[in-house]
């Protein structure tokens, strides 16, 4: 798959994030281009991993998830937070690639060109003087080891290279964008069209890993990480499309759910709006859109199966009651 065909794949799930699509779709070609080179070659290709900065519920994830699906590559993902919390960092990164040598469905040498994505490494910082900045150090230490490619040794006796893995990190990296702030100087060259400041805010935007390092990240974990996808934050209109447009998105869902009782669901534009709207308060991304579309259609789905005489439920408001209307006495008292 080429770069351009990654991204129209990811935009059939992934709403937005455009510039992070991209990043991640050219990094990831080039990735396995390389693999085929070194291989062909025998030569020796320094990998580039990836890194993922955005906020909760932007789309990470789930970009990561549909990235393993188009390329038909064993995927799994874990959580560096439980890294940081157990005293056998080692087990557990043991525990990682047998997952993904499952995953390859026991094949060892498709394992070896899998995705191993690692979410939350921001909760790895080391800050000095606390007890937790410690573990996190170590654990960025024990990740190192299989991130540069190294044979590992199984606790099953089983040998894996790492060499061709690629490895994405996730992190929201709160606070990231004020020392971004701080070390970026391209602000006050003065421009007068606006394309030159596009150009500056992409500047401004792109996260080195010394900003990594001065978050907290030890040199040489940043160092291996030298391509940096930024997420938005989800604003009202991504919002919107995110509830209507993905081919699995949470209005289809629930219309197909209705459908099969034979009842077709109507939900007003400004319906959306309202839910994008709680959505941003809630400070969480899309992530609580479920919710709030669960509960607003829970009495729906609650009295839809006893009354067979309703055909069509609308909703015009998130504040309001559901109407129902189908043959005489389809609504429900
Ligand atoms: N850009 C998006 N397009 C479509 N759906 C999205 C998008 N962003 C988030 N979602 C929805 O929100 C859910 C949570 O997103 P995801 O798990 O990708 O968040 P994340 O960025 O990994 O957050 P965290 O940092 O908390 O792990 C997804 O399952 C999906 O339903
Ligand atoms: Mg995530």
């Amino acid at each position: 798959m080429t770069p351009s065909a990654i991204v129209r794949y990811l935009d059939q799930y992934v709403v937005g994030q455009d510039d992070a699509k991209r990043t991640v779709a050219v990094a990831v070609y080039s990735h396995y281009k390389k693999i085929e080179k070194s291989l062909r070659d025998r030569v020796e290709i320094a990998k580039s991993n990836l890194l993922l900065v955005g906020s909760t519920g932007t789309g990470k994830t789930l970009l990561c998830e549909t990235l393993a699906r188009a390329l038909e590559l064993p995927f799994v993902t874990a959580d560096a937070t439980s890294l940081a919390q157990t005293e056998f960092v080692n087990e557990e990164i043991d525990a990682i690639l047998q997952r993904l040598i499952e995953k390859a469905g026991g094949d060892i040498a498709r394992a070896q060109s899998g995705i191993v994505f690692i979410d939350e490494v921001d909760k790895l910082r080391s800050l000095s003087g606390q007890a937790r900045g410690a573990s996190g150090e170590s654990v960025q230490h024990a990740l190192l080891k299989i991130m540069e490619g190294a044979p590992v040794r199984l606790k099953s006796g089983q040998y894996i290279d790492t060499t061709n893995i690629l490895f994405i990190c996730g992190g929201a990296f709160v606070g990231l964008r004020s020392i971004l702030a701080r070390t970026h100087a391209f602000g006050f060259i003065s421009t007068s069209g606006g394309d030159d400041q596009k150009i500056l805010d992409r500047l401004n935007s792109r996260i080195k890993p010394t900003d990594l390092f001065e978050y907290g990240l030890i040199p040489e974990f940043a160092g291996r990480l030298p391509i940096v996808a930024s997420f938005q934050d989800l604003d009202k209109p991504l919002l919107v499309r995110i509830m209507t447009e993905p081919r699995n998105a949470i209005y289809r869902q629930f219309h197909e759910i209705l459908q099969a009782e034979g009842v077709e669901l109507a939900i007003a534009p400004l319906v959306f709006e309202q839910i994008a709207e709680l959505a941003i308060e809630y400070k969480v991304g899309a992530r609580s859109i479920r919710g709030i579309f669960e509960e607003m259609l829970n009495p729906v789905l609650y009295l839809v199966p006893d009354n067979p005489k309703i055909r069509k439920v609308s909703i015009h408001s998130l504040f309001e009651a559901a109407r129902y209307l189908g043959e005489p006495g389809a609504a429900p008292a």
